[in-house]
C-alpha cells in the first residue's frame, strides 16, 4: 500500500508538486466515483511511469442542462483510498473556480465533425466540454503519458485526434474496458441502476457479443446486435431504449467490409444513459 498520496486543490500546489517530480509522469483524468475500471487505468499508468497524477473533477462543461451534473456521485474520500492503494503520487481535485477562474471559458476546443456524431448527436456540446477540460488538465499536469478507458471510445478517439492535431506533447494510452462477470461494463453511472434496470443494462453487452460473433462469421454485425438488443433476451425487456448501435472502423469512420472495426452502442435504461463498445473483426461476407 502506497500511503504517500498527496492531495492538492490548487494549480499552485499542483505546479509545485509536479515541478518536484523527476522521471516520467502519467496522468489519469477522472470525475471521481472511482471503480475497478479506474483501478485498471491507475495500474496501467503505474506500470509505465515513475509518477502518477490523478485528477478528480466533475466538469460542468460536459453536462447538458437536463443531465446528471448535480446527482453525479462525489466520493473524494473513497477515491483517495483507491488512489493510495494504486500507488498514485498526487491527486489534483480542484473546485470549479480553480478550473474556470474567469467563469465558463469563452474559447473551447472544437471536436470537429466527429464530435457531432454518436454521443455528440445526443449530447450537444459534450465533446467541446470534454476536450476543453482534457486540454486544460494536460496543460497543468504536463504528463508524458495520459491514460483513458476504451469504455468511452469516442472520447479516447477524439483525445488522440486533439493531441495529434494540436501538437500536444503527450502519449495517449487506451486501456481496455473492465466488465462485471456477467458482461456489464463498469461505469460510475451503474450505481444509479435499480435491480431490474441493472438486469436490463446487460442488453448492451449482450448485443455487442452478438455483433462480434456475427462479424467473425461474415454476417451483418449491426443487424445481429440490433436483433439481440430488440429481443431483450439478456433480461429486463422493455426497460432499455436504444439510442444508437453502429459498426465503424477503429477510428469511427465508415464500417469496414472486412478487417478490424468497432461496434458501439448507447441506450437509456430508465433515466440512466449507458454506453458500451467492442472491437470486432469483420470476416468477408459468406
Ligand atoms: O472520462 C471522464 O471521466 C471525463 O470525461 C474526463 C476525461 C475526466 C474529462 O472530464
Amino acid at each position: 500500500m502506497h500511503l504517500e498520496t498527496a492531495l492538492v486543490h490548487t494549480r499552485d500546489e499542483l505546479g509545485a508538486a509536479r515541478g518536484a517530480m523527476g522521471g516520467s509522469v502519467a496522468a489519469v483524468m477522472t470525475m471521481g466515483a472511482l471503480h475497478d475500471g479506474h483501478r485498471a487505468l491507475l495500474r496501467a499508468a503505474r506500470e509505465r511511469a515513475d509518477h502518477v497524477i490523478t485528477t478528480v473533477f466533475v466538469n460542468p462543461l460536459q453536462f447538458g442542462p437536463n443531465e446528471d451534473f448535480d446527482r453525479y456521485p462525489r466520493t473524494l474520500d473513497a477515491d483517495l483510498a483507491i488512489c493510495a492503494e494504486a500507488g498514485v503520487d498526487l491527486v489534483f481535485a480542484p473546485d470549479r473556480a480553480e478550473m474556470y477562474p474567469s467563469g465558463e471559458p469563452m474559447v473551447r476546443v472544437n471536436p470537429g465533425p466527429l464530435g457531432e456524431r454518436l454521443e455528440g448527436a445526443s449530447r450537444p456540446g459534450f465533446f467541446h466540454g470534454v476536450l476543453t477540460v482534457v486540454l486544460k488538465l494536460l496543460q497543468v499536469t504536463r504528463p508524458d503519458l495520459a491514460f483513458f478507458g476504451e469504455k468511452d471510445y469516442q472520447q479516447l478517439t477524439l483525445v488522440r485526434r486533439m493531441v495529434r492535431d494540436l501538437d500536444v506533447p503527450v502519449e495517449i494510452v487506451g486501456v481496455p474496458t473492465v466488465r462485471e462477470p456477467d458482461g456489464l461494463a463498469l461505469s460510475s453511472r451503474n450505481r444509479y441502476l435499480a435491480p431490474a434496470e441493472r438486469q436490463a443494462a446487460l442488453t448492451l453487452s449482450a448485443a455487442l457479443r452478438a455483433g462480434v460473433e456475427a462479424a467473425a462469421q461474415g454476417r451483418d454485425a449491426e443487424a445481429a446486435a440490433r436483433a439481440s438488443f430488440d429481443s431483450g433476451t439478456a433480461g429486463g425487456a422493455g426497460l432499455a431504449k436504444l439510442d444508437y448501435l453502429v459498426l465503424t472502423d477503429p477510428d469511427l469512420g465508415p464500417a469496414p467490409a472486412r478487417g478490424p472495426g468497432r461496434l458501439l452502442v448507447a441506450a437509456w435504461v430508465g433515466s440512466t444513459r449507458l454506453i458500451d463498445n467492442a472491437a470486432v473483426e469483420v470476416a468477408p461476407a459468406t
